[in-house]
């Protein structure tokens, strides 16, 4: 029945009308003009009001289309004051538990649905590669499986049990694909990207989810081999709707189009960059308002076929008709805003995934606290992130989660800080002291007075402060008189995000010299690091008392830490990203192909500082004995392994057994192990368990010379332990006597 309203529909629309719905339109600009002139078929970045605006315009279009409504809402509803503001990917993804992070997505959904918006610019899909990227916070870190499993359930979160029901949202696969392989780490530069690399890494996340039917897929930036992906037919024909069978909509980044005319430099102009994008399979075209006439023109001019522009606008209006628009409008609802947003049921979802984010890098036995019930302890909380709700909520936050405007019109802080959660969480009799004592960076006029290629003026660039001996000798004061110091540092917003890559890693600002000064108290000193992505750790906080890592935890982040740092929770995360011993050390990622002669730097090891899946409890699990129950395999076989694991402290521990494979000899170079399961295990004080895994020999595959993943028979290790470091692993072997395609 919705191919034949679609039919109908399309069958009655003008050629403008049809262009105008494959336009996706900035509502900040006012939508007055996008809906009467141009007829947009979407638009993004609105308020409720002027989806109400733009709704009220429509209907007194002739066809009165509904619009599409977009947002990035990527860890809650990025946009709404009181919204529920989650840890970002990265720190979703130190969780290891997809099925939390559907949840995490369903209450998103929920509450985006309840403001009017119809769609979500998320998961993100892309691998974190160079750390100095801005947008390393938006991924779930630099594994394809584990982001594959996250994306996956996040799609599934978004969309509910179908487009039917008015709290799904749907979901995005973005950015397809390659985005993260930057140039030094900088945003959105040319990479370098073969169909092997792509096969081998940045592609099977996104098959899946294409799979899985995630409804739209979003294109990158940058192009391969001199292609932009906007127009990439070998990877949007001949792999994603070719091999894949994806039948869903392509939305463009950010003026995609138009960049290919006066950034990237392929097309002379619209008419022919228009043409170019439709015949590419392109379905919605982001704010790229030039689009409009350039696609008529290139039809009217003979470069591009009317019937390409009607396949784009069966499936914008497949969508619109699936989501039941044109029956059900899905507008602002104020009612089921007050019962959704920010609830109590979100908000306990939101402190699971907070305190699942946190990971305990280093423990000498500081943590948690001595007992708690000791009377008269002091706890100083310095540092410039220790009372800082941007750089707890993290990128793509906006005005979220932040204040309140009580009915009173007094404000009320949502988000809980480090320090407040310290301040909850210490027994009754203990002091919690507080100074900043460092600052990180001023933002200020560009002293080069750089332009952005568009001829824009760089409207600001960040300068990092120097040490401020007054604000460190303050909290020097405070450390010397405190049993314990909490030192919150990290990075700041403007830091992160898009167009924000940084070309180091340190901690800027007068952030070392405070922990350097604070180490040298001797009082214990805990290190939170709270940053967008793994920062380089200087001496005195790799040789603090403890180290915890916590990647903009969110609303509920300071109070997590709080109960971690007081032993009312464990330490259960574990990294899904690397950490780099210096600025200089990229990548680290632990999935490298193996290295030839050149592999390590005359100075450095290639060894991070820590590595993927490193993580602590507050107790130690031994693994032991891992056997395979059956060593000689065919790929069609499933191998099952058992570990026994034993708790040898009195806490208990959620233990994420990972499980890497190594394929001892390759046809083509490859990596030296990958991870391809993990389970995570209660194991109480004491108790000695055995953990058995499953894993099909068929996904022990490889991307061979000619860009086929297959798996090659002869001989395999299976790795079994607590991260991917080689000393934390359990090797046994096993062989595989047959190929079969992947
Ligand atoms: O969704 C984002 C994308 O990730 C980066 N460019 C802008 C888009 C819309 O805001």
């Amino acid at each position: 029945a919705v191919a034949e309203r679609v039919a109908d529909l399309l069958a009655r629309m003008t050629l403008p009308e049809k262009v105008g719905q494959m336009l996706q339109l900035n509502a900040r600009d006012g939508v007055r003009h996008l809906v009467e002139d141009m007829h947009a078929g979407s638009i993004l970045h609105a308020s409720p009001e002027r989806v109400l605006e733009a709704t009220a315009l429509v209907e007194k279009t002739r066809l009165r289309i509904p619009l599409l409504v977009a947002e990035d809402c990527i860890h809650g509803h990025s946009f709404w004051s009181g919204a529920t503001i989650f840890p970002t990917q990265l720190g979703m993804a130190a969780s290891w538990d997809p099925e939390l992070v559907e949840r995490v997505a369903r209450v998103t959904a929920v509450e985006v649905a309840a403001t009017g918006i119809h769609w979500t610019f998320s998961p993100v899909l892309c691998i974190a590669r160079d750390l100095r990227w801005g947008r390393v916070s938006e991924t779930f870190g630099e594994d394809p499986f584990l982001i594959g499993e996250f994306a996956s359930a996040m799609v599934r979160g978004y969309q509910g049990d179908g487009l039917a029901d008015p709290t799904a949202i749907l979901a995005t696969a973005k950015h397809f694909a390659g985005y993260s392989e930057t140039q030094g780490g900088r945003d959105a530069s040319e990479a370098d990207l073969s169909p092997r690399k792509l096969r081998s890494w940045f592609l099977p996340p996104f098959e899946r989810v294409a799979r899985e039917g995630c409804r739209t897929f979003m294109l990158g930036y940058q192009s391969m081999d001199g292609v932009p992906i906007t127009v990439n037919s070998w990877l949007l024909d001949d792999v994603l709707r070719g091999e894949w069978g994806y039948t869903g909509t392509l939305v463009t980044d950010w003026d995609n189009v138009g960049r290919m005319v006066w950034e990237q430099r392929v097309h002379v102009d619209y008419a022919s960059a228009s043409a170019a994008a439709v015949k590419a399979g392109n379905d919605m075209v982001m704010t790229t308002p030039g689009f409009f006439e350039g696609a008529q023109d290139a039809v009217t001019k003979g470069m591009l076929d009317e019937s390409d522009i009607d396949q784009a606008v069966r499936r914008i209006l497949t969508l619109k008709f699936e989501l039941g628009l044109f029956e059900q409008p899905r507008h602002p609802d104020p009612d089921r805003q007050a019962a959704v947003i920010g609830c109590g049921p979100h908000a306990a979802v939101n402190l699971e995934i907070a305190r699942r984010s946190l990971v305990l890098l280093r423990n000498d036995g500081t943590l948690p606290f001595a007992d708690p019930q000791q009377k008269g302890k002091t706890v100083a909380v310095v540092g410039p992130n220790a009372d800082d709700q941007h750089a707890q909520l993290g990128d793509w936050a906006g005005a979220s989660g932040q204040t309140e405007w009580l009915p009173d019109g007094h404000p009320r802080e949502l988000t809980q800080t480090v320090l407040d959660g310290v301040r909850a969480a210490v027994p009754e009799g203990w002091t919690v002291t507080t100074a900043r004592g460092a600052d990180i960076l001023t933002v200020g006029p560009d002293p080069e007075g750089e332009f952005f290629p568009d001829g824009q003026p760089r409207p600001h660039v960040v300068h990092p402060c120097a040490p401020d001996p007054a604000m460190i000798a303050e909290a020097v004061a405070l450390a010397e008189t405190a049993d314990y110091v909490v030192a919150v540092v990290g990075d700041h917003i403007e830091l992160v995000g898009e167009g924000k890559s940084t070309a180091t890693l340190e901690l800027i600002g007068g952030q070392v010299a405070l922990l350097d000064a604070l180490a040298a108290t001797g009082t214990p000193l805990i290190v939170v690091l709270m940053s967008s992505k793994p920062l380089v750790l200087p001496p005195s906080a790799l040789n603090a008392a403890a180290i915890i890592f916590a990647a903009n935890p969110g609303m509920r982040g300071g109070q997590a830490i709080g109960e971690l740092l007081l032993g009312g929770i464990e330490p259960t995360g574990r990294l899904p990203i690397s950490f780099a011993q210096h600025s200089g050390q990229q990548p680290t990622y632990y999935n490298q192909v193996r290295g030839q002669h050149g592999s390590r730097y005359a100075d450095l090891s290639q060894r991070p500082a820590f590595a993927f899946g490193q993580g602590l409890s507050y107790t130690t699990v031994d693994y032991t004995d891992l056997r395979i129950e059956q060593t000689e395999v065919t790929a069609a076989d499933t191998l099952r392994a058992t570990v026994t694991l034993h708790n040898t402290g009195t806490r208990p521990a959620l233990e994420t057994v990972q499980v890497y494979v190594s394929d001892t000899i390759t046809s083509a170079t490859w990596a030296d192990k990958e991870l391809k399961a993990y389970t995570q295990v209660h194991v109480a004080p004491g108790e000695r368990r055995d953990v058995t895994v499953e894993l099909p020999v068929a996904s022990c595959t490889f991307v061979n010379a000619a860009g086929v993943r297959v798996v090659e028979p002869g001989a395999f290790e299976l790795l079994v332990g607590t991260s991917s470091r080689d000393e934390d692993l359990l090797r046994a072997d096993f062989n595989v006597s047959a190929s079969v395609r992947g």
